[in-house]
């Protein structure tokens, strides 16, 4: 058997890739729908987190299987050593980026809310999926309105200088050039949603 080399950033050594006998075809064919990768980036506060949720209740509801997975509670276990530094931030984006690249091969819609400012850590995660399986959708809410929302309080700790790094603040960040879609959090959360279930193609 040739052995693979395994790519730069692998520690591991003598380590082969195996192959199961259940296609991902044939997953999609047992669901009824494709998977795919449902990446909302935007600021603290944007409405991502609302957003994914409401999708995902609309989704589970149309009988499709889709997951969340939301940047403040993967920050209590998969990542709980992570902060938020630019490189903390980078690793964050890549294993949430391997996460959904599992869940798309197990099958399942699966929808992401982490402010994610890097445009380069956004590309590699699209990377990681073939074409059409990442979809990025940019929440386009003004920093004015997530900071005048301040909903957890973090801006107003961020002005005062309580929160160091703290995105759109005192750390970038990078909007996307070109999304998939964009979502004017100023229309109602029933048009938003029905916009982004409208723009997935999940016929098999
Ligand atoms: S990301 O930049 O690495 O993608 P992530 O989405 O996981 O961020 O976490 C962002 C959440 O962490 C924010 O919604 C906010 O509740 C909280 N948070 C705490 N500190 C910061 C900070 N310095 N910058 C941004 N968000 C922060």
């Amino acid at each position: 058997m040739a052995i693979e080399r395994p790519p730069e950033g692998v520690r591991a050594s003598n380590i082969v890739r195996v192959e199961g006998q259940v296609s991902r075809t044939e997953r999609a064919f047992n669901l009824g729908h494709r998977s795919k990768t449902v990446w909302f980036t935007g600021l603290s506060g944007s409405g991502k987190s609302t957003l994914a949720f409401a999708v995902e209740r609309a989704l589970i509801d149309d009988g499709v299987a889709a997951y969340v997975l939301d940047g403040d509670n993967i920050r209590f276990g998969l990542n709980a050593d992570l902060g938020f530094s630019p490189e903390d931030r980078t690793e964050n984006i890549r294993r949430i980026g391997e996460v959904c690249r599992l869940f798309s091969d197990a099958g399942v819609v699966v929808l992401t809310a982490f402010i994610s400012p890097y445009r380069a850590d956004r590309q590699r995660v699209r990377d990681l999926h073939a074409d059409g399986d990442f979809v990025e959708v940019f929440v386009d809410t003004p920093l004015e309105v997530c900071e005048q929302r301040d909903v957890k309080g973090l801006y107003k700790k961020a002005r005062a200088g309580e929160i160091p790094d703290f995105s759109g603040i005192s750390a970038p960040y990078e909007p996307p050039e070109n999304p998939d879609i964009r979502v004017d959090t100023a229309q109602e959360l029933d048009d938003c949603v029905r916009q982004i279930v409208n723009a997935l193609d999940l016929a098999r």
